[in-house]
C-alpha cells in the first residue's frame, strides 16, 4: 500500500515510519525538521498550506500537529492552523485515501474519567479543542484514534516524557510525579502495530486506545525508573498544581479501551513489556 505518515520527524511519526515501512510503501512529511536520508521517502511541506499533493496516496496516518499543549493555549491562531486546517487541508487533497487520525485523550475535561467512544468531548485547553475540531475533518470513513502516548523522542534534542525522567535521574536529580494525574498511555511502538492492523482492514469509526487499566503519572514514573535500574523512591509524589502550567489539564483523563480490546488482533502492551522495549532502543542511541 502506498502510505503517507505526516509529521514523520515526530515521536510516533519516526516510529511508524519504521514500522510501516517493513510492509507498505511510505512517504513522509516534514516542515521544520530537516529531512534526513531514510529509505522512506520524505516530503517537505507545510499542511496549513492548501493544494497539498495527496492523490497518489492509499492512505494518510495524519500524526502531524501543534502538540505544545502550553504553546498552543498561547498562540490559538496557529493551533488552530496546524490542528484545524492541516486536518481539512489533507481530507481535501486526498482522492479517496483511508484517513487515520490521531487524536488526543484531551478531548475530556477529566471530570469523570474512564471515556467511552460514546463519552461528549469537553476539551479544557486549546489544544484539546483544536484536536476535536481536527476530528470534526475527518470524512466519515476515516479513523480517529483518542490516545495518550510516550516513546522516545525522535531525536536527542526532542527527547520524549519517559527521556527526560531519566536524564534527571541519572543525574541523581529528584523527580515529581503528579498523584492527581490519570491517564492510560500506550507507547508508540505499541500503538504503531495498532495503526498498521488499522490500515490493514481499513477500519474506520473512533477507538480509545491505551492501557487496559488507568495509571497516575507518579505511578507511571515510578514504574519507568524502576525499569531503567533507577531507584523508584527517587520518584516523589507531587501535586500537578506545582507545575503552573499555562493550560488546564484534564485531572483524570483515562479512556475506557473496552471497544479497542475487542475489535482488535493486536493487543496493548503493559507498562513493564513497554518500557523494556523504550528501554532497549534507548541503549541503542547510547546516550
Ligand atoms: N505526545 C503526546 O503525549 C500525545 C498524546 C496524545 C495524542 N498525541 C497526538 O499524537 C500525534 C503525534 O504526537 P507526537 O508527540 O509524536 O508529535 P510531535 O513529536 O510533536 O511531532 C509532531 C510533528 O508535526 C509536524 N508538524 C507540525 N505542524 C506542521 C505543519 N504545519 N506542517 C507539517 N508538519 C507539521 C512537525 O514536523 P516538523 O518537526 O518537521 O516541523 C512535528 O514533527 C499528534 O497528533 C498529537 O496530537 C500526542
Amino acid at each position: 500500500m502506498r502510505v503517507l505518515v505526516t509529521g514523520g520527524a515526530g515521536m510516533l511519526g519516526k516510529t511508524l515510519v519504521e514500522q510501516l515501512s517493513q510492509k507498505h510503501q511510505v512517504s513522509y512529511t516534514t516542515h521544520h525538521t530537516p529531512v534526513k536520508s531514510t529509505s522512506a521517502k520524505a516530503i517537505e511541506c507545510d499542511l496549513t498550506r492548501p493544494n497539498l499533493n495527496l492523490a497518489d496516496f492509499e492512505a494518510v496516518v495524519h500524526t502531524a500537529a501543534m502538540t505544545n499543549v502550553d504553546q498552543c493555549q498561547e498562540h490559538p491562531e496557529q493551533a488552530y492552523q496546524a490542528n484545524v486546517m492541516a486536518t481539512r487541508n489533507i481530507a481535501a487533497s486526498v482522492a479517496g485515501a483511508h484517513i487515520v487520525y490521531i487524536s488526543t485523550d484531551f478531548v475530556f475535561d477529566g471530570v469523570k474519567g474512564n471515556y467511552s467512544e460514546e463519552d461528549k468531548p469537553s476539551p479544557l485547553s486549546v489544544y484539546g479543542r483544536t484536536k476535536l475540531e481536527g476530528e470534526n475533518e475527518v470524512p466519515g470513513d476515516g479513523c480517529i484514534i483518542r490516545t495518550s502516548i510516550y516513546g522516545l523522542g525522535s531525536d536527542p534534542q526532542r527527547p520524549g516524557m519517559v527521556e527526560k525522567v531519566i536524564f534527571r535521574l541519572r543525574k541523581g536529580e529528584a523527580v515529581n510525579g503528579f498523584t492527581d494525574q490519570l491517564f492510560t498511555p500506550v507507547s508508540t511502538r505499541n500503538l504503531a502495530l495498532f495503526i498498521e492492523e488499522i490500515l490493514a482492514r481499513r477500519l474506520g469509526g473512533i477507538f480509545n486506545i491505551g492501557s487496559s487499566q488507568s495509571y497516575t503519572k507518579y505511578e507511571f514514573i515510578r514504574t519507568a525508573a524502576q525499569i531503567f535500574g533507577f531507584d523508584p523512591k527517587a520518584v516523589k509524589p507531587g501535586l500537578s498544581s506545582s507545575a503552573n502550567y499555562r493550560a488546564p489539564r484534564p485531572r483524570d483523563a483515562s479512556l475506557d479501551t473496552t471497544k479497542a480490546q475487542k475489535n482488535f488482533n493486536t493487543k496493548v502492551w503493559d507498562l513493564k513489556k513497554s518500557f523494556e522495549t523504550i528501554k532497549f532502543e534507548w541503549e541503542a542511541r547510547q546516550y
